[in-house]
């Protein structure tokens, strides 16, 4: 109940940074999900299919309906949504995300993305006509209802989590280590891991670090021992690694349930 209690007393200046929305798609949105699914499929294919879209690539921390939480990032009220014309702005925010802000780059194809921001613009027109449904209204406490036996199984099992974690071994303890939602941010998207490049020059000398800085025509990377080195992108072999591709993949992959449980799972370890 204590911890309970200490999931829902959250800052918003908390909520809007990193996973932490996270939390509320379970918290706040099940109850949403496909409420008005009727009336709200649009006449436009494109804009449904955008519904579906976004629900598993943003939902997580937007909100199925895109609404946010009620201290979440509320997208109607995003001035970068509203004044959005066919993608212009929106499309740039799902391609670079906000690095440092808890937005990563979602990988979408331009057409999914084309999607998305058809189903914005409706859930926007939507929401101009009636006052959006207020998240505090739903009942919480009951969709924090993990099962860490089942959070477990999926820890071994097709979370596949146990090839890269133990819980005796690097996450033993983890639940000591951060707060509730902390923790939760943390699983679903851990903050401050830097991509890591092997660069190959013409001549065949070869660079390693992580990734500093990388556009269409430039790549950066600060070596070991702390050196900027950068190089026109046509002139060397990029390889790049993301040491949380797994955890990128995995938010397409969660059933709402699968974060309840693994959260509840995660906590026993203390
Ligand atoms: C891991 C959580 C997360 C995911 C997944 C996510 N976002 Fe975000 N998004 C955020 C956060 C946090 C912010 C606020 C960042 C800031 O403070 O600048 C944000 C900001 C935005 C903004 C800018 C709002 C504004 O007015 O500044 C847009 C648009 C947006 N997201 C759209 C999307 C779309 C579309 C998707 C799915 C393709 C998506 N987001 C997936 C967390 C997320
Ligand atoms: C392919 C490898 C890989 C897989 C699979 C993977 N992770 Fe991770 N995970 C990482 C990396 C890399 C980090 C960031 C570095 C670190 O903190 O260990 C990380 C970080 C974390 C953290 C934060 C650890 C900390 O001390 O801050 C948690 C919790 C976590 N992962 C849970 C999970 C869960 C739960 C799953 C399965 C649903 C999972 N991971 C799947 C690679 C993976």
């Amino acid at each position: 109940m204590l911890f309970m209690l200490d999931l829902l007393d959250v800052r918003p200046s908390e909520l809007m940074r990193g996973w932490r929305c996270a939390l509320l798609f379970g918290l706040l949105l099940l109850p949403g999900l496909g409420l008005h699914a009727e009336q709200d499929v649009s006449a436009s294919d494109s804009a449904r299919r955008g519904r579906t879209q976004f629900a598993q690539s943003c939902g997580f921390c937007h909100g199925a309906d895109a609404n946010g939480g009620s201290e979440g990032p509320n997208l109607m009220r995003s001035a970068i949504v509203r004044h959005d014309e066919n993608g212009n702005r929106i499309a740039p925010v799902i391609r670079d995300g906000r690095p440092g802000k808890g937005m990563p780059p979602v990988p979408l194809s331009d057409s999914q993305i084309a999607e998305i921001v058809a189903f914005l613009h409706r859930r926007l027109e939507e929401s101009d006509l009636r006052s959006p449904a207020n998240p505090r209204e739903y009942d919480l406490k009951t969709l924090v209802t993990g099962d860490a036996a089942a959070g477990k199984a999926f820890f071994y099992g097709s979370g596949e989590c146990s090839k890269c974690h133990s819980p005796s071994g690097d996450l033993a303890g983890i639940a000591k280590k951060y707060t509730p939602t902390d923790l939760q941010a943390q699983f679903l998207y851990p903050s401050d891991v830097k991509k890591t490049a092997n660069i190959t020059t013409s001549s065949g000398e070869r660079f390693a670090g992580t990734l500093f800085y990388e556009d269409a025509f430039n790549i950066a990377i600060k070596d070991e021992a702390g050196w900027y080195h950068s190089w026109p992108r046509s002139e060397v072999k990029v390889e790049i690694r993301d040491p949380l591709a797994a955890h990128l993949e995995l938010l397409h992959k969660y059933s709402e349930a699968d974060v309840h449980n693994l959260f509840a799972y995660l906590e026993t370890l203390k």
